[in-house]
Order: C-alpha cells, then structure tokens, then sequence
C-alpha cells in the first residue's frame, strides 16, 4: 500500500454508479486516491485541479461520448500526457482506432477482469510516482543551482562592500534570500570588540545586547534555528551567522552546507577588509613619519647655511641681520611644528584646556590678518577683509582662536598661486557669528573633502609635494572649534575652484563686560619688537649641562643686567648655593647623574639661611602639561619650555624675582603651552 505523500490519483468517468462502485471495489487494493465522475464534464472540472495517474473512461455516455471528453483532455496542458483507458463492451476496430488516435493507451473489455485491471492501473500508478520524483528531484536541483548562483553574486556583493557595516548588511540579506528564511542575522566581531552587526529585514529587532558574548563557535542546527560561526585564518572566532524560522521543514544538511560556505566567503573578505585598513593606517603613519622628518629638516638647514655663513664671517651688517632674522623665523617655524604636534597629542589625550573669556573676534582677525599679509604680498595674493562691527562677542579662548583664524588663512594662501585672491569675512547668523575664508586656490576634490580635517590627512601627501606642513592644522582648527562649541566646515566644488571655510561659533549669552583683548599678531613671520626686561642687580645661577645653551643663557641673562654663575651637574649647583646665596636658580630637568627634580629637592631640604627658598625656574624640553605639574611638584615655581624664547625667560625670571615686567605677550600662539595652561 501507497504512503500517504506518495498516493497517487485514479479518475473513473462513468454514467452508472453501479460500474464505478464496482471498479473501486476492484482497484481499492492498490491503496490509492480514486477520484469519480459521472459525466464528462464533472471529469473536466476535477482535471483542472489535480494530476491523475491514470483516467479510466466508459466510451459510451449521454452527451458528451468518451471520445469528446477524451479530445477536451488532450487540449489541456495539464492533461495532455495523461494516460486514458477505455473501458468498453464492444471490441470494435473503428473506436481502437478511434481510441489511440486520441492517444488512449490502452483498452480493457467488459467484463472486466479485475486482475487484469488492477495491474494496467498499477502500472500507471507507479509511472506516476516516478515521474513526480523525479521532477521533485529536478526542482530541488535547480533550486541549489539557483542557490549556488546566488552564493556567487553574493561573494561578489560582499567583497565590494565599502565598509563592515555595508559588508554584515549584505551578509544578512543574502542568507535570508538564499536560504528562503524569514529573519537572517550577521554579526563580525574584529579587534575582540568591535562589533559590526546587521539583521535582514533590517527592521527587525537585532539580538539582546550582550548576545555577541555568546557567539556560537561551531555549527549550531536544530528545525528551526541555524548558525554557523565566522572564523578567523587562525582558527578564532570572529562573528556568526544565524538564520531562523525556515518556513517549510527542518533546516537540512544542504542548509548548513550553504550557511557555511557563506560565513567562510564573509570571514576572508572581513579579514580582507581589516587587512586594508591596517595597511592603510601604516601607510598613513609611514608617510607622516617621513613628512615630520621632512618638515623639521628643513629649517634645520635653512639654519644651518646661515649659521655656516656667519662663522665665516664673509657677511656685511645687513647680511648678518638677515641671517638672524632667517634663523630666528626657521626656529619659530620648528617651534610651530612641535606646537602643533603637542596640540594633537593634547587633544588625543583629552587635555587641550581653554582659558575662556568674552573675545571679539573683529580684532583677532585684523590682526591675524595682518600678520600674514607680508606672506600674502609676497606670493602675489590679494587678501580683503569684511567684519561687520556690530557681530557679538563670543566664549572662548583668545589665544586658540587666533590660532585657529591663522591656520584657515596660512591654509588659504599655501593652496592660492599668485594672481589670486583670499577674502575673510565675519558676520553674525541667528545667534551664532561666522568667519568665513574663501580663497580662489586649487580647491579640494569631492573625495578628499570628507577627509580635510582628519589629521595627517594631505590631498598631496607625496614626498615630493609642493607644500609644507604635517596635515595637523585642520585637525586642530575642528577640535578647537568643537571645544567652543561650534563647527568648521569645508566647501569647495572642486579642483582648481578654490575653497571656502566656514567656521560658526555660538554668540555669548553671558553678561560679562568685554574684555579688553589686545591680541598680538602670531610672531612667525613677524618679528614684533618687545618690551626689554632687566634683571640688573640680580644673581642667576644657571644649571645646563649642554654647553652650547649654557653659553647662551649666560650671555643672555649677562645682557640682561645679571650676574651669572654658570655650572653643568647638581653637585656643582649645590655647591654654588653654598658658596654664594644666588637670587634665582634656573635649572635643566635632564641633567647627568642627578637630575633637576633631585637637586630641586635637596635645595628646598635646606633651611631658608642655606638658600632653601631660593626662587626656582625648572628649563626642559619637556613642553607638556604633564611635565610642567611635575616640575612645580618637585619643587620649582614655574617652569619654561625649550626651545627657549629668551623674551619669555626674561619676563619669567622677573617674574619669580618679584621684578616689575612689561606687557606679557599674550597673543602668540606659538608659545601657548605656557601661556595658555598657567591655570590648568
Ligand atoms: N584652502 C585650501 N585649499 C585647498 N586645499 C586645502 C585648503 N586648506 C586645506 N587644504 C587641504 O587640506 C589638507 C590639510 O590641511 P591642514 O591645514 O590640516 O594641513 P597642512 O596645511 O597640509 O599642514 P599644517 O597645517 O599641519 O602645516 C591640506 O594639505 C590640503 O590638501
Ligand atoms: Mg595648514
């Protein structure tokens, strides 16, 4: 007897019940569906929803013959293959013929031999079921085919994804699609926390938090949940695969097979992915390293060749102003460079503090302006200005925000050749004050606009590039923007069409009174004449251990009106305090055998007769925050960076000494580690 999926259908068409009962009864043994008709057309109408094995047919019958309904099922696709069996009482040549014509295939003779009969018909049956095997097997063929075709468009679609984002979204579709599942999720898993996840229909709910803890590391399959794990070239994991609620049976073996060929094409091409990002880190770092070493080399040459020409001494007057001024300019240009390093370094680190007032920003920008209008003029660049004097004052910090208004103007005359033009505008919007900068320069491509204020980022960062810099000024310019709470913004519609930047602060809401802000122009290119300081009638014990600077500070310091006993180790130092009580000491951090924080701290063990008390100035390379706390700690009262800007020392010395001081310099942004985080 048939199983109940493979029973197959036997349609008898007979006016007289008497004969189907009695052909039912016959074949009833063989356990298959019979299906009965007492007309033609009832035949039709049951042949139009299902697939009969085999029909058996009485020839003769009221208005519509045998034969007529016989033709009727031949027209029908459905039916055209569908064997026919006449059953008849007259063994007549005309209707065999008649009969095979229509494609009948057989004929059983009444009386029917139920033998005979239930063989015939169990052939068919058997043919029947083979077939739909047969084509049940076809279909599922094509359906893998199918399947695998997908698998290959989809190995494609991952490996163009532009991001591990793009990648898990496509991931999750594909299995949902290929496998015919209704909820499909992909999740990678990179650096142990990184998660990038994705689910198809993306608007279904992703797993719980915390469910990337539970990944599964090996193939998990039961009815109605599949997944395979993602795993890296070494053998770990590195996400998963899940797909679940299959809408017909179980998942099956095939399932898995596809599910795991996926999640192995999805491993190499998230493998893939990370691999490039972080040769494309490393190549960033390559070339930055080599542009830092590029952009401090070369003012170290530029201050080599003049200081060569001034030890030959073959230099007029002039020239050897000249060749101070240039030195003087490249160790301001260094200076900048080790600035700007700093200030990213502070910004990473989350230090990077702001001494906040009301500013107005209509003199910061005459002045920044200024500043830079020699450079301007001498590369052939107009620069206007418009500032609208009613614009508000807004929150911030002085010093930052000039440097930010002079790195959008340097930037705009690098990239603007000669004959072109640069136009600074502050006006206010709504409660927020603009700075815009607009040059006509080379401008910046769609591609690299997204990436100006990534630090290290150049459009040219090629060796041989025309201009200068480490990429850092935008970064800074959007970091110390964001710390006043407003943006920057880049526009350019291309190459060769000039940029503008946009740079929006909110207006002050507070009420305090302006202060009067006397912002000098950055020094780099100008070198402002300061207010002398003198130290005449003090003592200043000098402790350096490098020669070079130990004559230079003597000498500066002996100009400056002092009296100056040089040593080079704590010992030597100790033993100068002792011999003859100095006013001030001012002392190298790095010093051999024992180090400025020790003799700091053997001074300040002596009594106040001993020189316990003697004001400090700690003198280091050491230019962070970190640095200038530590010293304080140790036991001096300030601390000076180097390279050393003999004005600051000066002003600092007098300071600690209690010495009236000119006009600090305030606005030179290229000395703010002290200027700018005395409180901090
Ligand atoms: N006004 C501008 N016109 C065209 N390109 C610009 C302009 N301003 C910036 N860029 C592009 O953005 C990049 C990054 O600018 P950024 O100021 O951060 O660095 P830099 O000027 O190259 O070096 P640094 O400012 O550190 O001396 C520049 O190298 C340049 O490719
Ligand atoms: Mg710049």
């Amino acid at each position: 007897m048939a199983d109940a999926t493979d029973r197959t259908s036997i349609l008898i068409v007979d006016d007289s019940p008497e004969k189907i009962v009695a052909l039912e009864s016959i074949l009833d043994e063989l356990g298959q569906d019979i299906v009965k008709a007492a007309s033609g057309r009832e035949a039709l109408r049951h042949l139009l929803t299902r697939d009969f094995a085999v029909i058996l047919r009485d020839v003769r019958m009221p208005v519509m013959d045998g034969f007529e309904t016989a033709a009727l099922i031949r027209e029908r696709a459905r039916s055209e293959h569908t064997p026919i069996i006449f059953v008849t009482a007259f063994p007549d040549e005309t209707h065999v013929a008649r009969g095979y014509s229509l494609k009948a295939v057989d004929y059983i003779f009444t009386p029917v031999v139920p033998d005979v009969l239930r063989t015939k018909v169990a052939v068919f049956a058997d043919l029947h079921q083979m077939t739909a095997q047969v084509k049940r097997q076809a279909e599922s063929l094509r359906q893998r085919a199918a399947q695998l075709h997908r698998l290959s468009t989809a190995s494609l679609e991952i490996n163009g994804a532009q991001s591990l984002d793009d990648m898990v979204k496509v991931v999750a579709d594909s299995a949902r699609e290929i496998l015919g599942v209704p909820r499909a999720v992909a999740t990678a898993r990179v650096h142990d926390r990184r998660i990038h996840r994705a689910t198809s229909p993306a608007a279904l709910a992703a797993p719980l938090d915390g469910a990337e803890n539970d990944l599964v590391m090996s193939i998990v399959r039961s009815t109605n949940f599949l997944a395979v794990p993602l795993t890296r070239r070494d053998g770990r994991n590195m996400g998963e695969l899940q797909v679940s609620g299959k809408p017909h049976g179980a998942f099956t073996e095939e399932d898995e097979d596809i599910l795991v060929q996926l999640a192995q094409m999805t491993s190499i091409a998230v493998e893939n992915t990370l691999y490039g990002e972080l040769r494309e880190a490393n190549r960033l770092k390559d070339e930055f390293l080599a542009t830092v070493s590029h952009e401090l080399r070369t003012p170290l040459s530029a201050m080599l060749s003049w200081v060569w020409m001034l030890r030959r001494g073959g230099l007029d007057a002039e020239g050897a102003a000249r060749a101070i001024e240039a030195i003087e300019r490249n160790v301001k240009a260094q200076t900048r460079i080790v600035e700007d390093l700093l200030d990213v370094s502070r910004i990473v680190t989350g230090k990077l503090r702001l001494d906040t007032r009301l500013v107005d920003l209509g003199p910061i920008i005459e002045m920044t302006t200024d500043s830079i209008t020699p450079a301007a003029e001498a590369k052939g660049i107009t620069v206007r200005i418009s500032i609208d004097g009613a614009t508000p004052p807004v929150l911030g910090d002085a010093v930052r925000l000039q440097q930010l208004v002079w790195n959008l103007l340097t930037n705009a005359i690098k990239f603007t050749s000669a004959g072109g033009r640069v136009d600074v505008v502050l006006a206010t919007s709504g409660a927020e004050v603009e700075v815009r900068v607009s040059d006509t320069g080379i401008g910046i491509s769609q591609d690299f606009l997204a990436y100006v204020f990534e630090p290290f980022r150049q459009a040219d960062g090629s060796s041989g590039r025309k201009s200068g810099g480490l990429g850092l000024g935008l970064a800074i310019v959007r970091h110390v923007a964001e710390l006043h709470g407003g943006r920057v913004e880049a526009r350019s519609a291309g190459e060769d069409q000039g940029s503008t930047f946009v740079l929006t602060l909110p207006v002050a809401t507070g009420r305090e009174a302006i202060e009067e802000l006397t912002p000098s122009p950055p020094s780099a290119e100008t070198a402002a004449p300061r207010t002398a300081v003198s130290l005449a009638g003090s003592s200043v014990l000098v402790v350096e251990d490098e020669a070079d600077t130990r004559e230079a500070l003597a000498l500066i310091l002996a100009q400056a009106g002092a009296t100056v006993t040089s040593t080079s180790t704590a010992a030597q130092a100790l033993d100068a305090v002792a011999a003859a009580r100095p006013d001030i000491l001012l002392c190298d951090i790095g010093l051999p055998t024992e180090d400025g924080y020790v003799l700091i701290r053997k001074l300040r063990a002596l009594t106040a007769e001993q020189g316990g008390a003697t004001p400090a100035v700690a003198l280091s390379a050491f230019a962070q925050a970190t640095d200038r706390a530590r010293a304080v700690a140790a036991g001096f009262d300030t601390h000076v960076a180097k390279p050393i800007d003999p004005d600051r020392l000066l002003q600092t010395l007098a300071r600690a000494l209690s010495l009236a001081v000119g006009d600090a310099d305030p606005g030179d942004p290229y000395q703010p580690a002290l200027a700018s985080e005395a409180g901090s």
